[in-house]
């Protein structure tokens, strides 16, 4: 008879899941780190000036903590005018993975709670110091955290001692974010320039000022105070659940007193009215009056299926979602490119599994752009930089239309900046 050996089972945490596999989360090696602290931070940065309808004034400084070359320590600090964090929430949106307020159907640049806490995690495993967080939300106080990542438990462990508070007499508002965390900064740094100055065309009611290690500053200014209109949260659309959804949406529906499957249609649901909701009833063969209770696994099966597939519903409404528009999008390309001649388009909402889209775009000619044709490409007003190749506008750009017969040359000095917002963007 063979040995038999005993596996053995375990279960490990989010933080541990993302420690073992960081560069699933853009942390894979000491240039990317960097790049990827900087950006994670500014992005969150950006939502949080957003939300409040505030022209942002962002400020990134990173200091090496000893000489180079190479791999060394930096010091990272992120501020921001934002909307702050309340003080009791502080611990867990900077030292639990996955925790976050952006789980809503709204249009924001974060979707997964994992950006910024991801950017702590590394600094922690790498330099072993703590993050500093330091916040008000325009209150009385401003709060100052020290916290390091139980990362076995995805915990926040906060320092004793903290949190401290501060008198706030002006009212300020925002986050400061500091870490430290090993890297490789000049080699990061052409990419990490790159991305500001494309963050700056489609932000351009943002300051972004960059101090780096040698001390110079970079500063792209703002040219407006105008700040798109923010999404408000929505709804599901019948036309994007699925079963999981929908029984996520029944469970709260009976919490919140609501049985009846004609009126949990009408309130839980994006966009179906009581007319359109008895017509659906009516196909799927339920009584408007069934209780939500009595409904059964493949009941509910039936019905995710029968509400993607009923073409009667109307389409979502685009309020989720904040396009920058033909005018800010032009005054952001006209700041950071300076081209002669820009054309810009917004197209009508549009939806993709119960998602609504919105796609908008600009040509711009003569700019200091090198010659051929460059793409640009944003989701949500972040800029994408990787997998060019498999997006849809390269294709469009570079293989379907015949620049010539618009006698535009191949070296012509053109952009083509191309920017979808969506609650989904399938990444
Ligand atoms: N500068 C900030 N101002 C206000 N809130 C912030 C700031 N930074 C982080 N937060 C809060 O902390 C949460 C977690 O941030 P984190 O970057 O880890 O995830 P996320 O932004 O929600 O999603 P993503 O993983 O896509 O970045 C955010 O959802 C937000 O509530
Ligand atoms: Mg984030």
């Amino acid at each position: 008879m063979g040995m038999v050996t005993e596996a053995e089972y375990r279960r490990i945490s989010p933080a541990d899941f993302f420690y073992r596999n960081r560069d699933i989360a853009g942390f894979s090696n000491p240039t990317r780190a960097v790049y990827s602290a900087i950006r994670e931070f500014v992005e969150n940065s950006l939502d949080a000036c957003e939300a409040i309808q505030t022209p942002p004034e962002i400020y990134i400084r990173v200091t090496a903590k000893r000489p180079g070359p190479g791999t060394i320590p930096y010091s990272l600090l992120v501020y921001d005018n934002g909307c702050g964090v309340p003080s009791s929430k502080i611990p867990h949106c900077f030292g639990q993975v996955l925790f976050g307020s952006k789980y809503l159907l709204q249009q924001t640049r974060g979707t997964f709670g994992l950006g910024g806490t991801m950017a702590i995690l590394y600094g922690q495993i790498t330099t072993n110091t703590p993050a500093k967080i330091l916040s008000s939300t325009g209150g009385k106080w401003v709060y100052e955290y020290k916290l390091f990542i139980h990362i076995e438990r995805n915990e926040p462990i906060v320092l004793d001692g903290y949190p401290k508070r501060f008198g706030n007499k002006d009212g300020w508002h925002g986050t400061v974010v500091e870490i430290c965390l090993t890297g490789d900064y000049p080699r990061a740094e052409p990419k990490v320039l790159e991305y500001l100055k494309r963050t700056a065309v489609t932000n351009p009611y943002a300051t972004i000022t960059l101090a780096d290690p040698k001390g110079r500053l970079y500063r792209f200014r703002r040219v407006t105070t105008r700040v798109p209109k923010p999404p408000s949260p929505t709804k599901p659309h019948p036309h994007g659940v699925d079963v999981e959804t929908l029984n996520r949406l029944i469970g709260l529906a009976t919490r919140e007193g609501c049985n009846d499957l004609l009126r949990f249609m009408t309130k839980y649901l994006h966009r179906v009215g009581k007319g359109t909701a008895s017509r659906f009833l009516k196909v799927v063969g339920l009584p408007p009056d069934t209780d939500l209770r009595t409904l059964s696994p493949s009941d509910v099966v039936r019905l995710a299926e029968a509400m993607n597939r009923f073409d009667r519903f109307l389409p979502p409404k685009a309020d989720c979602l904040s396009p920058l528009g033909a005018q800010l999008l032009r005054i952001g390309i006209e700041k950071e490119l300076h081209p002669e001649f820009i054309a810009t388009f917004n197209r009508r909402p549009s939806t993709y599994s119960g998602h609504p889209f919105i796609v908008e775009g600009a040509i711009a000619y003569g700019g200091n752009f090198p010659p051929g044709i460059t793409l640009y490409r944003y989701a949500n007003k972040i800029p994408l930089v990787y997998d060019e190749a498999s997006d849809v506008s390269w294709k469009v750009v570079r293989e379907l239309i015949n620049w010539g017969r618009y006698r535009v040359r191949q070296d012509a000095p053109v952009a083509v900046i191309t920017h979808i917002c969506s609650t989904k963007i399938p990444y």
